[in-house]
């Protein structure tokens, strides 16, 4: 087949329930605050025997069960993650055997919060060439273990949870051009606080660290106007979406894309950040499944999704659903 479509969405949701009544024992802060610069009400952390492993595994599971798939029919698997903290194997070659996805080809990617747009369009490709026929990608991370719960800048953001899309062969065209992109030179700007080799030789662990300043400012002008770019590329206007799902970085960000981007007020705007707070390469993928599971999205739809964090890193696409 020349093209490529979603075959099945999957997600894993954590089932420790952090409201910011408890996040305000961590640090200084309010309930008030925290929704008023964010909109988030509560984040999932995993508990006791959650790990990213098993958050992807939940994930991939229920994606290829609603591709009408099993897992041998998986020939390729990508995660996106930051929170694997072992250089080898990759997570998606243990996950791949642990699915029963043999002999497919694994490997993870380093893409942030754009992980799953990375993922997905890496998967399109892969079936677009003929390199593959059914990828599974999966956005998963638990930034719970990464954050300084003193760190009153970023431990109210941070979550955990896993998101997954099974991508196969399409007779028609389905999804749109990806745009996608760069800037290094702000590489500070979001960043790991030290390297493991350094945290061993301090006796301390590596945590994220955040100035939210300019990654607000870079989301709003230029990843705003990305996500614009992303529609035209698809040839497509505002009033031909069913549905914008960005990155669940935090809802005032949100807005301001919507502003830029002028979408009708029946585009369908994912929220799941309220409930689920900022789980990185994970947030587009249970925002897509929470919306299928609620009924606001529908087979068939058209989402505009764009990704963007740490790098910093972007991609954008519009997919059918
Ligand atoms: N609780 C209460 N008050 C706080 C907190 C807190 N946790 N943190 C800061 N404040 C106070 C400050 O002390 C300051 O008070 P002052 O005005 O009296 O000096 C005031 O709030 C404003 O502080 P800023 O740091 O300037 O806060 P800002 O308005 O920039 O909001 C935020 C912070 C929400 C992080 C914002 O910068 C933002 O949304 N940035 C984007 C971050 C983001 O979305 N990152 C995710 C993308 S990348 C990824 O997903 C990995």
């Amino acid at each position: 087949s020349p093209y490529a479509r979603i075959e099945g969405i999957g997600a894993a949701i954590p089932s420790r329930v952090v409201d910011n009544e408890e996040m305000c024992t961590y640090i200084d802060s309010s309930d008030e605050w925290i929704q008023q610069r964010t909109g988030i009400v509560e984040r999932r952390w995993v508990a006791e025997g959650e790990t990213v492993e098993t958050l992807s595994l939940d994930a991939a599971r229920q994606a290829i069960e609603r591709a009408g798939l099993t897992a041998a029919d998986i020939d390729a698997v990508i995660i996106s993650t930051v929170s694997h903290l072992v250089q080898t194997p990759s997570l998606a070659a243990v996950v791949a055997a642990k699915l029963g996805c043999s002999d497919a080809a694994a490997f993870d990617i380093s893409a942030a919060c754009a992980g799953f747009c990375y993922g997905v369009g890496m998967a399109e490709s892969l079936v677009r060439s003929g390199a593959a026929t059914h990828v599974l990608a999966i956005g998963a991370e638990t930034l719970s273990e990464m954050t300084d719960l003193s760190d009153r800048s970023t431990a109210f953001l941070f979550a955990d949870g896993a998101g997954a899309a099974v991508v196969g062969p399409s007779d028609v065209p389905t999804m749109g051009p990806l745009v996608w992109g760069s800037d290094g030179d702000q590489a500070e700007v979001i960043e790991m606080d030290r390297s493991w080799p350094e945290a061993v030789a301090t006796g301390e662990t590596s945590h994220i660290t955040m100035d939210g300043r300019p990654v607000f400012r870079w989301a709003t002008t230029f990843i705003a106007d990305a996500a614009s770019r992303t529609l035209a590329a698809a040839g497509l206007a505002p009033e031909d979406l069913d549905l914008f799902v960005p990155h669940q970085a935090n809802n005032r960000i949100t807005d301001a894309m919507l502003r830029t981007l002028k979408l009708p007020d029946t585009v369908k705007v994912a929220r799941t950040i309220v409930n689920f707070g900022n789980n990185s390469a994970a947030s587009i993928g249970i925002a897509l499944n929470s919306m299928i599971e609620s009924g606001e999205a529908r087979s068939g739809d058209t989402c505009l999704m764009i990704g963007f964090g740490a790098g910093l890193v972007y991609a954008g696409q519009v997919i059918t659903i």
